[in-house]
């Protein structure tokens, strides 16, 4: 594990806003067929990191190196170009239209010339049962509206679209947040699948140690945009966890400081 190159550095990075820093010098390293939990609280600036690695946010200062080559994104595109995918929590997937027109969307197979080529329904519908088979999701009809999906589902859609698409690089924004408890399981396999990929570095951001733990290899804690704390999960303890997930406060001062709530 440790001579793998990682896929995607993050060195001393620096977002302003205004005179808000928002990011202060944050550094991790995501390796391929890693996931790399990001946690932290409210406002720590996880949002931030993934809109600079998103091409959305410049950064003010510090380098980004993905497969060893410093890049500056000056757009989403960009990214995208260079392997980062990113799975938003709203997901931006129409619930109305069909599970593969989403797979595609805007980037439909057509023959014939241009904008008038006629679009080929079967080999899409054949590309998008594969994909999503590969990290564990078998749909009965692509042509069925993304509506008629569960939620764990559609994170799967959504990932399975950003692979397909070339991203070697995934960052998932909370994708178990909004979910009840048997999709949170459905999305943590898939993640675990892609994962087993071997060949992708998954960024997970989560306030959820629980789901880290099941499935993260390495943990990078954020409190107040700078990096708290950082590591294997094999070397992290649980009582580690807790503590930085709180802010990097000791256990023992926030149960004091709740018992002084009257
Ligand atoms: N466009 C912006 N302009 C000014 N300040 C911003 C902007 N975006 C984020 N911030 C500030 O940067 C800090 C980090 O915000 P960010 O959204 O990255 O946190 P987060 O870790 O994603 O929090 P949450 O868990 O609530 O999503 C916050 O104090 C936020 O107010
Ligand atoms: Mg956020």
């Amino acid at each position: 594990m440790i001579d793998k190159k990682p896929l995607i550095e993050i060195n001393k990075l620096v977002r302003k806003f205004g005179s808000f820093t928002a990011l202060n010098g944050v550094s991790l390293n995501v390796y391929p067929g890693e996931v790399h939990a990001l946690l932290g609280d409210n406002g720590a600036g996880k949002s931030t990191l993934i809109k600079v690695l998103s091409g959305i946010h410049s950064a003010t200062d510090g380098i980004i190196k993905v497969d060893g080559e410093e890049v500056h994104f000056n757009s989403p595109r960009e990214a995208s170009d260079a392997g980062i995918g990113t799975v938003y929590q709203d997901l931006a997937l129409n619930a109305l239209t069909s599970v593969t027109r989403n797979f595609f969307l805007g980037r439909e197979i057509k023959k014939g010339p241009g904008a008038f080529g006629i679009m080929q329904m079967n080999e899409m519908n054949e590309i998008t049962i594969r994909e999503m088979k590969k990290i564990g999701i078998s749909i009965a009809n692509p042509e069925q509206p993304v509506g008629t999906m569960s939620g764990g589902q559609r994170q799967t859609l959504a990932i399975a679209r950003a692979i397909y698409f070339g991203a070697k690089i995934l960052i998932l924004d909370e994708p178990t947040s909004s979910l009840g408890q048997k999709q949170q399981m459905e999305v943590l396999k898939t993640v675990k699948r892609v994962k087993n990929l071997g060949n992708i570095a998954i960024i997970l951001i989560t306030h959820n140690e629980i789901h880290a733990r099941l499935v993260a290899d390495r943990f990078t804690f954020l409190s107040l945009g700078e990096v708290i704390g950082s590591g294997l999960s094999s070397e992290l303890g649980g009582d580690d966890v807790k503590r930085l997930m709180a802010g990097g406060a000791d256990i023992g001062d926030l149960a004091k400081e709740l018992e002084n709530v009257t």
